[in-house]
């Protein structure tokens, strides 16, 4: 019979890399005194199929086939809708049974309370559910499910850290959906690590997913980041799952975001958006509650309202720039929410054609609301905000600026304008500053009035 090769290697703590012999020093991370020994069976005929991609989970007999594309059917992906719309949004409709999911976030950022939501949602439904927590107990979890209103909900908790046994229910119950809180705090026993180790938290991830797979339910797994941004635990993982969603927002602030990392049943560009309550999360449906602060008050100089196109929906986000003397020979520049690199260029445009000076001043953007701005169809409102701030010009109230910003200065039209329009006209725009580029093929959006730039210069001259 064939037997196993059992091989050494060693694995560092801190980031998860392989390293063939013993060092002080991880040379992935540079981390002291990281590296485990490990050993590797490799070859071994009786080690478990490896797990196949989503198509497998869910065509397991057609894993083995040589097909020509035209002949594999297309994939039906059936969906459990948890009725929480923003979550079901960011997951692209919903959990996939059979599918292993990654929630990561800071600790405290709201994950239990996220998942123990959509759990009850799902119990109310009929779904046979099961919350496994292994961080709190099961007196805990109660305490949260009443501040949710979800304290007499049919949905079954399971207070254990050990995988076996976790194991041994999931098989029994056959639940819909599985929430394990927190992956890092379980443990295989056949494994020697601690509860929380790269080789541990790859062995339960891995167990967890081949439950998921086989059985037919869906897996979401907590993981934690932590504040330093050290990941040891969800980047390890991340490549076993299917979905990775991360969990983020500012806990000083009460609106949390939901984004999506990767997606093997559907896009990764959609946001779900949320709102920490008293009593649970509650979805924000509509973009201008992010805005609501600054919403109602005329706009001081340096603020500015862009529209960003986000997956399927379009947010409308407040830019604010800050300008001020630097010291001698250094000026910052500070950007949070945006691309460091393009809003360099953005004030080098503006210096050069715009003809404002700010070698001498530190300049500070800020995207509110925790939205990071991808595309550059913010550029027009980032160069209007820092122009707005270093003139202390504002624009008018209710102003909304679409467009992209070419090193000549020029305004460059951007994709999907109609729709960014029709939705600032909703949430009460009146003016839309826009590229005027193409501008007679616009359609026009009743009660928006449009004012159409060529270059940044055209646009300074709009503030007020
Ligand atoms: P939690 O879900 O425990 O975070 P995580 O699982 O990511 O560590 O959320 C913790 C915070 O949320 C905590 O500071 C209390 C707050 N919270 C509310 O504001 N409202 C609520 O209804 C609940 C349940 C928690
Ligand atoms: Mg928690």
């Amino acid at each position: 019979m064939a037997k196993a090769k059992i091989r050494t290697y060693f694995l560092c703590r801190n980031c998860g890399s392989m390293q063939p012999k013993w060092m002080g020093k991880c040379p992935e991370c540079g981390a002291w005194d990281a590296l485990d020994e490990m050993t590797k069976a490799t070859a071994d005929p009786h080690r478990p199929r490896a797990l196949g991609g989503a198509a497998h989970a869910l065509h397991p007999d057609h894993a083995s086939e040589v097909l020509t594309l035209g002949e594999i059917p297309p994939l039906e992906v059936p969906r459990i809708t948890t009725t929480l719309d923003e979550f079901d949004r960011v997951l692209g409709g919903g959990f996939v049974p059979g599918s292993a999911i990654l929630l990561g976030g800071e600790p405290g950022i709201g994950k239990s309370t996220l998942l123990l939501q959509a759990l009850a949602a799902l119990a109310r439904q009929g779904h046979e559910v099961l919350y496994v927590t292994s961080e709190e107990s099961a007196q805990q979890t109660q305490l949260r499910a009443q501040r949710l209103g979800a304290g007499q909900s049919p949905l079954k908790v399971l207070a254990e850290t050990n995988l076996e046994k976790i194991s041994a229910q999931i098989q029994k119950l056959r639940p819909v959906l599985v929430v394990i809180d927190s992956v890092q705090m379980i443990y295989q026993p056949s494994n020697p690590g601690a509860p929380g180790s790269v080789s541990q938290l790859r062995d339960c991830c891995t167990e967890l997913v081949y439950l998921a797979k086989a059985g037919g339910s869906a897996v979401c797994m907590v993981g934690h980041v932590t504040k330093e941004g050290m990941l040891a635990g969800p980047k390890l993982i991340e490549h076993i799952v299917d979905t990775v969603l991360y969990f983020e927002g500012d806990s000083h602030h009460d609106h949390r975001i939901v984004r999506c990392a990767k997606n093997r049943f559907g896009t990764t560009l959609e946001l779900g958006l949320f709102r920490m309550t008293g009593e649970g999360l509650e979805g924000i449906s509509d973009s201008a509650n992010l805005l609501l602060e600054t919403h109602e008050v005329a706009k001081p100089a340096g603020s500015v309202i862009t529209a960003a196109l986000q997956g399927s929906r379009v947010l409308l986000v407040e830019v604010q720039a800050l300008t001020v003397e630097a010291g001698l020979g250094n000026a910052k520049r500070k950007v949070s929410g945006a691309d460091a690199a393009r809003v360099a260029m953005i004030i080098a445009v503006l210096e050069k054609r715009g003809g404002l000076r700010l070698v001498d001043k530190d300049v500070f953007v800020n995207v509110v609301g925790g939205i990071r701005l991808g595309d550059p169809s913010a550029d027009a409102a980032i160069a209007l905000a820092i122009a707005s701030a270093h003139m202390n010009r504002g624009l008018a109230s209710n102003t909304i600026v679409l467009g992209e910003l070419g090193l000549l200065g020029e305004f460059r039209a951007i994709a999907q304008l109609p729709q960014r329009l029709t939705e600032a006209q909703r949430l009460g725009f009146l003016t839309a500053v826009v590229p005027a580029h193409r501008i007679k093929a616009l359609p026009k959006v009743p009660g928006l009035q449009i004012a159409a730039c060529k270059n940044i210069d055209e646009a300074i001259q709009l503030l007020g």
